[in-house]
């Protein structure tokens, strides 16, 4: 019999190419789409020969189409980190809201089942702490963040809208902070920041004075949760993140601990707009679909940190 298939969108970027591995260990048919603007073919290499698994160079802002039946659909491409947002911020609009749409459309069209990757940016800098889902957030719409916060608070709209209007069915996963190998070493979030700069032998940047809280969620954690809320019956957002909060500068700390680097902390101003705060209130994932995160940071962190040491050993040698 033939397998179900899943189309994950951003299929070559961190997240994405973990879901690929979680469904094809679960025995589906994977494709994963993507065009690469952030993404790594080296993200699925290992998938390539594999008779299940299929990868479509494709911008999904522009047009999509995939043959034949389709389950599910995970939609993850978008510019993800500050960094790669602010540098493409038009591409990073049109993703949240046309390429959402194209996606909606070809679920309603293949009745599919359809996750879309939200963010806890959906709270902006958040007035509410930690944060609900109910919380309806405290976002500047023209602040350098609003491309990507409100990219993603109009993919949630039109998400719920062709559930509600057209009857699709769709997940919509809040997402927070989420760590792990495949992230990009320069991909400007703290954790990659952090441990790249010690392995390079480089002091530790802190912007700000370091007391601003994260969360920090191992990948595989969230790709447990991604997977349990698709299966589940629930269209509501829901937080998946770990809500273990640290302060920037205790982090800084400790990855100087997990590296044994000699190097001190540096301190630069802070960026407009970053949020102080973060923690995920997940009693909805908690009820809902029996789901809590199982990985402490100092459990996580080891295989993140060898996947980094790997890279840029290789990176080095290929010099
Ligand atoms: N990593 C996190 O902590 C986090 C937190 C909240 C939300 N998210 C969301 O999860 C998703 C994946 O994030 P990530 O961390 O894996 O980022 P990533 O940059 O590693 O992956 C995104 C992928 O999408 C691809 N892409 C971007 N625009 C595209 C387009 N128009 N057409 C096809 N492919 C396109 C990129 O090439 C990349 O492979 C994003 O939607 C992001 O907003 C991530």
């Amino acid at each position: 019999m033939a397998k179900d298939k899943v189309l994950v969108t951003g299929g070559a970027g961190f997240l994405g190419s973990h879901l690929c591995d979680r469904f094809i260990k679960e025995g589906y048919h994977v494709i994963a789409m993507d065009n690469l603007i952030t993404g790594s073919l080296d993200n699925i290499e290992h998938l390539m020969a594999n008779p299940d698994f299929e990868y479509y160079h494709c911008d999904v802002s522009k047009f999509v189409h995939v043959p034949g039946d389709l389950k599910y659909i995970l939609h993850f491409a978008s510019p993800a980190s500050p960094i790669d947002y602010l540098k493409m911020p038009i591409q990073t609009l049109k993703v949240g809201s046309l390429g959402t749409h194209n996606l909606l459309g070809l679920a309603k069209a293949k009745g599919a089942r359809m996750l879309i990757a939200s963010t806890s940016e959906v709270y902006g800098d958040p007035l509410e702490h930690p944060q609900k889902e109910t919380y309806w957030g405290n976002v500047n719409p023209v602040g350098p963040r609003g491309v990507y916060d409100e990219a993603k608070r109009f993919q949630e709209a039109m998400t719920m809208a062709y559930h509600t209007f057209h009857g699709v069915e769709t997940r919509i996963v809040r997402i927070f902070n989420t760590y792990g190998p495949r992230m990009r070493l320069d991909d400007g979030r703290v954790l990659p920041a952090f441990i790249g700069q010690a392995l390079q032998g480089k002091d530790l940047t802190i912007f700000g004075d370091g007391s601003q809280t994260r969360s920090f969620c191992y990948v595989d954690d969230l790709v447990e949760g991604i997977y349990r809320l698709l299966l589940s019956d629930y269209a509501q957002p829901v937080n998946i993140g770990n809500p273990d909060e640290i302060t920037i500068g205790e982090f800084a700390e400790e990855i100087i601990r997990l590296t044994g680097t000699d190097q001190k902390v540096v301190y630069k101003p802070l960026p407009q707009d970053d949020p102080k705060q973060r923690r995920p209130d997940i009693r909805v994932a908690r009820e809902v679909l029996g789901w809590e995160p199982k990985y402490a940071r100092s459990e996580g962190l080891k295989p993140t940190y060898e996947y980094f040491k790997k890279k840029i050993l290789t990176t080095e040698q290929a010099k």
